[in-house]
């Protein structure tokens, strides 16, 4: 099969793992192998209620079979999921715009930006990842990509020093922006940090970086496409910890369970700028089929009271994590929140060879960071404090081997 994908997909795609897995059924937390091994899965966010989840199949297979079109119709799902989306929402965030995938809405947010600002400058963290498209793609230099001319790069706020200097690095770029004549346009920010490392605490340190963005003219969009939809554990949208109210928020990944689905939710007077002259069609954002799936997430969401179980477990999880930081010093910080952890590790290599060593034990999590040498541990939401236990007995024996 390895030779078979190789033979015709294109040289671009990666595989997890020294030794790639051949999955064949997932279901809950757990991820099953060709020859029937099972893998307790840490590190997929987007089946955010667990694996091929009974009750999201059985509502996509019921709106799949009764109808599936655009959004130049009246359909019900569309506005039933726009507005219940908007319930979690603060109020001053008023539209939403239903796109594909997380790309799709961060390029939008950045054409809307644009329109609304006048400007043309981007502020993004160092290891920052927001998509795919060409705009995008030069504004993820966690990829290796140059990023555009007029994107300006942030350390991330991961560490205590670049923590309390972010907002004032922030002034810095806006200042360097208006030396270099170009008038900015947004900060935009994945609001854990996902790919840099996973920066959360203290909540609240993106209050100042927003308030210097928007003394410049600028926009604040939040990339909720990895925090959003509960994950960080004490609130649905990772914003929320940090007591701001974006301009622009874009969201995707967990909102289909693995269904593509995703949005862009605006304030009324940033979305009513860019509709003054520009029109959006999708052909598949905002089909009926995957609306009905992202009502069924945000369903199962709240029935299993989901967020919370993030909370939990995710507290649970950092205490023990915590508690092998202590015994092992490859380990150097925990960080994180909800079930969103990043464990900063000594060095790139042992990192890597961590990963590969639990994916061996059937523990499968991934690597974050600039110098990949953070530990990613991101699981679906059902993860409860047995599933935690695995991975700190298991992290803890390959330690210590
Ligand atoms: C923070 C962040 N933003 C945007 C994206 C792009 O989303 P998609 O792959 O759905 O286009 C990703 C994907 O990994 C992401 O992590």
């Amino acid at each position: 099969m390895l030779a078979r994908r190789q033979r015709v997909l294109a040289p671009t795609y990666r595989l997890f793992y020294e030794e790639p897995l051949h999955i064949v059924r997932g279901e809950g937390v757990w991820l099953y192998d060709a020859e029937g091994r099972r893998y307790l899965d840490c590190y997929n966010n987007v089946p955010v209620v667990g694996h091929c989840h009974p009750r999201v199949v059985e509502r996509l297979a019921r709106q799949a079979g009764k109808l599936n079109t655009h959004t130049r119709y009246i359909t019900d799902t569309p506005v039933e999921l726009a507005e219940q989306l908007l319930a979690t929402l603060p109020r001053e965030l008023t539209s939403v715009t239903f796109t594909c995938s997380g790309s799709e809405s961060n390029d939008l947010a950045v054409r809307i930006s644009k329109v609304a600002t006048g400007g043309t400058g981007f502020i993004v963290t160092e290891g920052a990842y927001h998509g795919t498209t060409e705009t995008l793609s030069r504004m993820s230099p966690v990829t290796g990509v140059k990023t555009a001319p007029e994107v300006y790069t942030v350390p991330a706020p991961v560490g205590a020093q670049n923590v309390t200097e972010f907002a004032p690095r922030v002034r810095e770029c806006i200042a360097q922006m208006k030396r270099a004549g170009v008038q900015p346009a947004a900060l935009l920010v994945d609001t854990i940090f996902g790919s840099d490392g996973v920066a959360s605490h203290p909540a609240g340190f993106l209050e100042p970086a927003v308030a210097e963005i928007r003394a410049a003219g600028g926009v604040f969009i939040a990339d909720e496409v990895q925090p959003g939809f509960g994950r960080t554990g004490d609130a649905m949208w990772g914003f929320q910890r940090h007591g701001v109210v974006p301009d622009l928020v874009t969201m995707g990944k967990p909102m289909g369970n693995g269904h593509p689905v995703a949005a862009l939710v605006a304030r009324a007077e940033v979305m009513g700028e860019f509709a003054k002259e520009h029109r959006y069609f999708n052909t598949f954002g905002g089909n009926t089929v995957s609306c009905e799936v992202a009502l069924a997430v945000l369903d199962v969401l709240q029935r299993e009271k989901l967020v919370n179980n993030a909370r939990v477990t995710g507290d649970y999880l950092k205490q023990g994590l915590l508690e092998l930081a202590s015994r092992h010093p490859a380990i150097h910080e925990v960080r994180g929140a909800g079930l969103f952890l990043g464990v900063q590790m000594e060095g790139r290599e042992r990192t890597t060879r961590v990963v590969n060593d639990l994916r061996r034990e059937s523990v499968l999590i991934g690597s974050a960071g600039r110098n990949a040498d953070v530990l990613k541990i991101r699981p679906p939401l059902c993860f409860g404090r047995a599933e935690a236990d695995i991975v700190l007995e298991t992290l803890d024996s390959i330690l210590r081997e």
